[in-house]
């Protein structure tokens, strides 16, 4: 079994970000499972679980009559997740190592969750056809991804686009698609789910936030490697140790409030 080859990694640093955007992003998932329809008693399956918090999420959402298993591919992520479980003593929750992309069941889930996952599989598309045979006739499955193409300040500031842009270049580079937000609709319709349904949530901060600069300056840091790779820019002109102040310096002086990417979230229904 390989460890996925993602645009992010998946060293101590990564893993510490991911928990980090986790509770910032608590709130718009639970929110958006909700509306999905999450239910107490759901056996459920979470794609990607990384360090585990959508699995716990869900876990917490389906009480001790349900159940969740939390896949991942990495087991670096694995081993965090399951040291997690162990330290809440939550009973509700199995992590299993696997790959989204194949991972077959005999006993088909109630629901099929994904955040954060898709962005970064080329082949997306196929991956929501395929857990249609994991859903029972009638199953939920819910994706929840970033369209990153809605995240910007007003009025502009030159420093937030380039590097914005950047980044988009450098996931695009990396077989990444940070408009898969945009995309789930189209294929969940394509998959043959029925009730297909969406929402977007955005975060819109104040100036003076110190959120803004430090969640771009993390995806940069996160980033890097892509980055560099990609050849949108190089290392002295990304001047990771200094964009942080950069990036707040520049929302300052122009007044201007930041949009957090969209956390998008697509539900839809197996027939039957
Ligand atoms: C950005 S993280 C998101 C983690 C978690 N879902 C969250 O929202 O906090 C993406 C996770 O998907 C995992 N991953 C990538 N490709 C995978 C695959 N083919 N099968 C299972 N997990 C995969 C990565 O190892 C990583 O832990």
């Amino acid at each position: 079994m390989t460890v996925p080859q993602y645009a992010l990694g998946s060293d101590d640093t990564e893993i510490g970000r991911l928990q980090t955007q986790a509770v910032m992003l608590a709130g718009p998932t639970e929110l958006l499972l909700q509306r999905a329809g999450i239910r107490r008693g759901m056996r459920v399956l979470d794609l990607g679980a990384g360090p585990g918090d959508v699995t716990f999420q869900v876990a917490g959402m389906v009480g001790a009559e349900g159940y969740v298993v939390g896949l991942e591919l990495d087991p670096a992520q694995l081993a965090v997740a399951e040291r997690r479980r162990a330290a809440m003593g939550v009973a509700n929750v199995e992590f299993r190592q696997g790959d989204a992309c194949t991972f077959a069941t005999v006993e088909p889930f109630d629901a099929v969750v994904c955040r954060l996952l898709l962005l970064h599989l080329p082949n997306a598309a196929e991956v929501i056809r395929h857990h249609r045979d994991n859903l029972r006739p009638g199953g939920l499955i819910v994706a929840i991804d970033y369209d990153t193409g809605s995240a910007r300040t007003l009025p502009e500031v030159a420093l937030f686009s380039q590097v914005l842009n950047w980044l988009n270049a450098a996931f695009r580079h990396a077989k990444a698609d940070p408009f898969i937000g945009m995309r789930l609709p189209t294929y969940f319709e394509q998959a043959g789910y029925q009730k297909v349904d969406s929402l977007g949530l955005q975060m819109y901060l104040r100036p003076s936030d110190p959120l803004s600069a430090e969640y771009v300056t993390g995806v940069a840091k996160a980033m890097k490697p892509a980055l560099l790779r990609s050849g949108v820019t190089t290392e002295d002109e990304l001047g990771l140790d200094t964009l942080t102040q950069r990036l707040a310096d520049a929302l300052q002086s122009a007044n201007a409030v930041f949009t957090m990417p969209t956390v998008v979230g697509v539900w839809g229904r197996r027939p039957g």
